[in-house]
């Protein structure tokens, strides 16, 4: 009987994997998008090595989901419209699992004393002006959470131009959140937190 088993397992690989095969499957499907489309600005493992490009390594599920819809509908405008109008839904979960289970990576901080200015305003936020704390929704690390985006170690100049985004309401598919947020920045301070959140593992 074992033997039988064995000889099966050897000539038909699918039998021994019958219960993993729509994980398997789920996989394959974003292996290959990433290969053929993603790769060439995200990395093949979402690691973004030209930091003109988000990192997608460790970003929550859903919230690649959310922007993926954002990006196919053109609720989130940029040159992701193309790339996402043609994913279908199951495609788009497939990426989402894909990505979010990807290792993070974080950045060196050369410039320690404008990263603690970052420091200051991620973790505290800036009464004068009513800056909120970033940590009171991104966490203590910059981490995220199931909705909400990581933004630990992503590079710096993204997250400078996302924030800007927000505030010119270039970027508006964030119910005005962000756009609250960002317009009470100066530029000295988007760009201290930006450099600080990159260090952030
Ligand atoms: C030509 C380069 C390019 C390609 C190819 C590309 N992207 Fe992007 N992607 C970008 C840029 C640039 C952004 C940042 C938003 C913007 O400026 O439009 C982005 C943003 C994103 C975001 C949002 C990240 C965040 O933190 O909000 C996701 C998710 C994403 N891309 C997924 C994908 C997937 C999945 C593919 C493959 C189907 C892909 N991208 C292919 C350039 C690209
Ligand atoms: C009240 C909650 C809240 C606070 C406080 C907050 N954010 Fe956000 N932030 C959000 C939400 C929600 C999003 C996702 C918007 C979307 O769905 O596109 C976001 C998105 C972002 C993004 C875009 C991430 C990406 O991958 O594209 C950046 C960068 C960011 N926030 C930085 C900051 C910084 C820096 C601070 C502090 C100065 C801050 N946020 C404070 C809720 C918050």
């Amino acid at each position: 009987m074992f033997r039988v088993l064995f000889i099966l397992f050897i000539i038909n690989p699918a039998f021994a994997s019958e219960d993993k095969s729509e994980t398997n499957n789920e996989s394959q499907i974003a292996l290959k998008i990433v290969q053929d489309k993603c790769q060439h600005c995200h990395g093949l493992e979402g690691e973004a090595s030209n930091v003109l490009y988000p990192r997608l390594a460790g970003q929550h599920y859903k919230y690649i989901i959310k922007q993926l819809h954002d990006f196919r509908s053109g609720k989130r405008k940029g040159t992701m419209n193309d790339m996402a109008k043609d994913l279908t839904d199951p495609e788009i979960i497939a990426l989402a699992s894909y990505f979010s289970a990807k290792p993070t990576l974080n950045h060196r901080i050369r410039n320690k004393e404008f990263a603690q200015v970052g420091w200051y305003i991620f973790h505290r936020g800036n009464e004068y002006s009513g800056v909120p704390a970033c940590s009171s929704c991104h966490g203590e690390n910059g981490e995220g959470s199931d909705s909400l985006p990581r933004i630990a170690g992503q590079h710096k100049r993204y997250v400078a131009d996302q924030l800007t985004e927000f505030n010119n309401r270039e970027r508006t598919n964030d119910n005005a959140i962000m756009h609250s947020v960002a317009s009470k920045l100066t530029e000295m301070e988007i760009h201290a937190v930006a450099n600080y959140v990159s260090g952030l593992k």
